[in-house]
């Protein structure tokens, strides 16, 4: 590798560090050199270009190798054009997830990327965008998965209690006015152990679960599939979507805890989505009480 690239032995010992660091496994291999146990299957710019041109039209792909947050990247270039952007990242430096989390992935070992669009129809009219999201997301790989993935409400990628995935909808706009939503995609592909370690929740990658296509054929199906929601939702709104949501709800007749950000929780049986995507849960005697998503969060309650 040295002689390939003109470098000393030691910049290539460097290099193998920081690929490490990145979340890439290698193993050094005496007199011979470096081995990746697991390959990467590297995004191609080129197909996903062609792909997603042929079926969305008026698209803008960004592709990096890496940055800090693909949503963050897309928040500081909104634009006012009518079109879909969409940033890509093989790798995050500063990943975020909801209520202040970080999302953690390898490089190339899972699918990091942003979509922006437009609407005209102000914030107010947005109520159930983030559940859409999800309802695009998990219909594309369900496609691809002989086991089924569903959705924690409001949006997580899930089977069973692991999670797979997860999707952060950050808003701009004015409350009447025109409004920029840029929606972040995070799903496991390929979650090394170092990786894996570092993540405090159940998870699963979609390597376990059988995928049965490369990354580029997944991503440009999810993107489609999104795009084709979005459409959906512009049109009939989420209670156009509700039975689809509620069709893959992994959580629906479970009794859950619902906790608030100050630490206060209340318990129920998880009973669907109302027509704004708002939480309906059964109090018993208190009755079906309806929540909000933004800082809340969901768990079994054991
Ligand atoms: C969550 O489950 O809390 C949401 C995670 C969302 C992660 C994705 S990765 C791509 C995009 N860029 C980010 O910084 N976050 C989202």
């Amino acid at each position: 590798m040295a002689r390939e690239f003109g470098v000393s032995r030691s910049s290539v010992f460097n290099a193998m560090e920081q690929a490490q660091a990145f979340g890439v496994r290698i193993q050094a291999v005496r007199g011979k050199g470096y081995r990746l146990p697991h390959a990467i299957d590297w995004l191609d710019s080129g197909f996903l270009n062609r792909r997603l041109t042929s079926l969305i039209g008026n698209v803008e792909l960004y592709l990096h190798s890496s940055l800090d947050s693909t949503n963050t990247w897309l928040l500081d270039r909104l634009e006012d054009n009518p079109g879909t952007r969409i940033c890509c990242a093989e790798h995050q430096t500063g990943g975020r997830g909801r209520r202040g989390r970080s999302w953690r992935s390898a490089l190339g070992g899972g699918l990091t990327f942003s979509l922006a669009q437009r609407f005209e129809t102000g914030m107010a009219a947005l109520a159930g965008l983030s559940l859409v999201a999800g309802v695009g997301v998990a219909q594309a790989i369900n496609r691809h998965l002989p086991v089924p993935v569903g959705l924690k409400w409001p949006n997580d990628l899930v089977v069973g209690v692991r999670k797979l995935g997860g999707i952060l909808v950050e808003v701009r706009g004015d409350l009447d006015g025109a409004a920029h939503v840029v929606i972040g995609v995070g799903l496991n592909v390929h979650l090394p152990a170092n990786v894996r370690e570092d993540i405090e929740q159940a998870v699963v990658d979609l390597e376990e679960l059988g995928l049965s296509v490369g990354r580029n054929v997944l991503l440009a199906d999810i993107l489609i599939s999104l795009h084709e929601t979005l459409t959906r939702f512009r049109r009939e709104g989420f209670s156009g979507l509700r039975d689809e949501w509620q069709a893959l709800d992994a959580y629906r007749g479970k009794t859950v805890k619902l906790l608030r950000p100050d630490g206060s929780s209340l318990s129920g049986i998880e009973v669907g989505v109302d027509e704004a995507g708002s939480l309906l849960l059964d109090e018993g005697a208190g009755g079906v009480s309806r929540h909000l998503g933004g800082e809340l969060s969901m768990r079994l309650a054991i």
